[in-house]
């Protein structure tokens, strides 16, 4: 039986996760920090966290393995920097903690394009949390690079929007990697790798999530 911590448990794929850990037999806990509460569940610890403060001491850190579904956007964030800070730096502080208190697994949302050294900024910092995270040395990291996220959302994001009407109308035509990803697949995917923690790096590109 398993103990996951899950960052992002109030997004569209950290509520799948989320879902889909409380109904899983193999995950006894789920810790999941947050800075908004989650409705109760007899296996959910919910601390409220804010993540510029992260309380290094509390003991909640001692999991098995961690997913990450933290993001944001640049127009939500207000400047480059400030996306940089949630998509890159919170989960290596999260991911730091949890190595430090003997976690053995690392799972990440990252996005198709990552890339340490793209031109675009996005990829680029996909790339970059990537990167920072191998250098924490967890026995077993799965990256898992979706292209466009497909669910309900309760925020309207326009970008996202112009792009998943054209995606849908050309899906029967595209080649794979470039269709939309049903959130609750990307969860699947994550959940799975932090509970059975597969030896070394694992990136699981977006043709690959089934
Ligand atoms: N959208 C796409 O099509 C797409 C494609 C490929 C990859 N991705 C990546 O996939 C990941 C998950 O995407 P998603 O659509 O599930 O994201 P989402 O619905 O926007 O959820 C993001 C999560 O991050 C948390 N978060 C954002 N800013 C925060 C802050 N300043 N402090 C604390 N928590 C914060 C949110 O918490 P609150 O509820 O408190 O805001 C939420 O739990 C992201 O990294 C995204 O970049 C997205």
């Amino acid at each position: 039986m398993t103990t996951v911590m899950l960052v992002g448990a109030t997004g569209l794929v950290g509520g799948a996760v989320l879902r889909q850990a409380q109904s899983e037999a193999r995950v006894a806990r789920i810790i999941a920090p947050t800075r908004r509460k989650l409705p109760p569940h007899p296996k959910l610890e919910n601390p409220l966290v804010d993540f510029e403060h992260l309380p290094a001491d509390a003991p909640w850190w001692a999991v098995d393995g961690v997913i990450c579904t933290l993001g944001t956007t640049i127009r939500k964030a207000g400047s480059q920097d400030a996306f940089r800070r949630v998509d890159r730096d919170y989960p290596l502080a999260v991911a730091r903690l949890a190595r430090q208190h003997g976690a053995q697994a690392f799972a990440l949302n990252s996005a198709t394009g990552a890339d340490p050294g793209s031109r675009f900024f996005y990829n680029r910092v996909k790339g970059e949390v990537e990167e920072v995270l191998r250098a924490v040395e967890f026995p077993s990291l799965t990256i898992v690079r979706p292209a466009l996220i497909g669910g309900d959302r309760d925020e309207f994001r326009p970008a996202e929007f112009v792009a998943m009407r054209i995606l849908r109308l050309a899906d029967p035509l595209l080649p794979r990697r470039y269709r939309i990803v049903p959130h609750e697949r990307i969860a699947r995917v994550l959940l799975e790798a932090a509970v059975t923690a597969p030896r070394g790096e694992h990136i699981i590109e977006s043709d690959a999530i089934i």
